[in-house]
């Protein structure tokens, strides 16, 4: 590492604080968020963070459970790294404060949730994590750190094949630009991109998008995790039931009070998500209102009081013992490839946390791995570009492009309904060819976009990911985790170990 080495990160959840605490012992650190720092998927986490801490669990045990959450689909070696290091960066923070819920001997207080073969999920303030996480995370930067909210990148800079900096907006429409010696992607996933969603709203794939645009690698978009129990009133979903009220033995009900996950899979309610969602899904489709049946939870006020205060907000009763629900999109496996150490094919250019797909996820991710691989890859690019042996040279980083003119894009809305319709819970070819032949326009959208309203700019970065998200979706010709076509329902060995890739704009397999 070179002196006087910067950094910029953009966004601000686990992932770009970690990464962000760790670099700038080293160097100067820039975090940009077009929200707010306590604005992301990450603050609003419930469940918890998965991770090994005390026997009887083990490493081997957790490794496993996420490579059959996964559907195989994954890198071993990396999944190992999750597990590892990332139970090391969480028993750093318990050492440092973190304020973990703990039973009344002082040990830790450790969840269930689905698709886990014990109890490990470390949870704070009942049911919000990531709450507590992120405010533990920012009280422990650096002053070395700097943090500009509400500005949105809508650029990388590249020149000979070296990201050398980033462009960026405010709302005013203010263009700043921002050189540095790593540029590193940590917007998160792509949930906003339907309209039945736990994510944010400002969750719109722009990280992808920008490195689509750049020419970066993005692999196994067709791979977005429908999570099965979002709070559904009127019609719309309102917000995240944490898989930890299943957990706590919660179970999915029908109208009449039977059981939908009996007989289906050997963990019932606990299933994969995967699974769960695809059957609330098939259960809606027929008819049939869907709900969390919590009857049996004593407490679940002091037990979940974030989950309660959001039923309560919505006219929605806990102490009735049962809560509407419906799947929703909420966590993309896929992204900007990456390796390990958030290397991107790029040089210069790092993608970690949601936005980085590292192959550690596969086609479904165990439930509470995201926070634990924010907090392990953020850690962990961090260390190795500090201890890389000298930063990449700079080039020059002047690039003229032609003003792009505007195309037609949807509205939002309808864009949301098209994805949830065409590219949700199960996908065939018909509607997957029609969304990514809508969307293929606004995808190939070139030349400046400096002189356009940020709006319009998010809005060209949601069609360019839906339509990597369409294309990919449409290429994989079998069902894998939560990627499931009616029209090829069958998993097959020989896309077990596939990647569908773009890199340069052009798909390989
Ligand atoms: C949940 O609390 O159910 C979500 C946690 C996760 O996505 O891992």
């Amino acid at each position: 590492m070179k002196n006087g080495s910067r950094a910029v990160i953009i966004g601000s959840g686990i992932a770009a604080l970690q990464a962000a605490r760790h670099l700038a012992v080293h160097m100067n650190v820039i975090v940009i968020t077009k929200a707010s720092v306590r604005q992301s998927n990450s603050y609003m986490a419930q469940g918890g963070v998965a991770a090994v801490v005390s026997p009887p669990d083990t490493y081997d045990a957790h490794m496993r459970d996420t490579l059959v959450a996964g559907e195989f689909h994954q890198n071993a070696g990396t999944v190992k790294n999750l597990v590892v290091e990332g139970a090391a960066a969480v028993e750093e923070l318990l050492k440092k404060g973190l304020p973990a819920d703990r039973q009344k001997d002082g040990t830790l207080s450790l969840g269930l949730e689905g698709a886990h073969s014990m109890n490990r999920i470390i949870h704070a303030g009942g049911d919000a994590t990531g709450k507590w996480t992120v405010e533990h995370l920012i009280s422990l930067l650096p002053p070395q750190v700097s943090i500009r909210e509400h500005e949105m990148a809508f650029q990388l800079i590249v020149k000979d094949g070296t990201c050398t900096g980033v462009k960026t907006k405010q709302a005013g429409g203010q263009v700043f630009e921002y050189e540095a010696d790593h540029i590193v992607l940590a917007t998160g996933g792509a949930g906003s991109l339907y309209s039945f969603t736990s994510n944010q709203e400002t969750i719109t794939g722009d990280g992808i998008a920008l490195a689509y645009r750049a020419g970066a690698a993005i692999t196994d978009m067709e791979f977005m995790q429908f999570h099965p129990t979002l709070l559904y009133v009127n019609g719309a979903t309102k917000g995240l039931i944490s898989e930890a009220v299943r957990g706590a033995g919660a179970v999915l009900v029908d109208q009449d009070g039977r059981r939908i996950m009996a007989g289906v899979h050997p963990l019932e309610d606990l299933a994969p998500r995967h699974v769960t969602a695809f059957e609330l899904y098939k259960a809606r489709a027929k008819g049939s209102e869907v709900y969390l049946d919590i009857s049996m939870i004593n407490e679940f006020d002091q037990t979940f009081p974030t989950i309660a205060r959001l039923c309560r907000e919505n006219g929605i009763e806990v102490k009735k013992g049962r809560i509407p629900v419906a799947p929703g999109s909420h966590f993309l496996m896929g992204g900007v490839k990456a390796d390990s150490c958030g290397r991107t094919s790029i040089e210069g250019l790092y993608a970690i946390g949601e936005t980085a797909c590292t192959g550690v996820h596969g086609a479904n991710r165990l439930a509470s791995n995201s926070l634990l691989e924010g907090l392990a890859f953020g850690k962990r690019f961090a260390h190795a570009v500090v201890h890389a042996d000298h930063a990449a040279p700079k080039k020059e980083s002047r690039t003229l492009l032609a003003a792009a003119p505007i195309p037609p894009l949807f509205e939002r809305k309808e864009l949301k309904a098209m994805m949830m319709e065409s590219a949700g819970i199960i996908r065939s070819k018909e509607t997957l060819q029609a969304l990514a032949d809508c969307l293929w326009q606004p995808a190939q959208t070139k030349g400046d976009i400096s002189g356009w309203p940020a709006e319009k700019i998010e809005s060209l970065f949601m069609h360019t990911t839906a339509y990597l998200m369409a294309a990919s979706a449409l290429a994989r010709t079998e069902s894998r985790g939560a990627h499931i076509r009616a029209d090829y329902p069958l998993k097959q060995d020989q896309w077990e170990q596939t990647w569908i890739t773009f890199e340069k704009g052009q798909m390989t397999k």
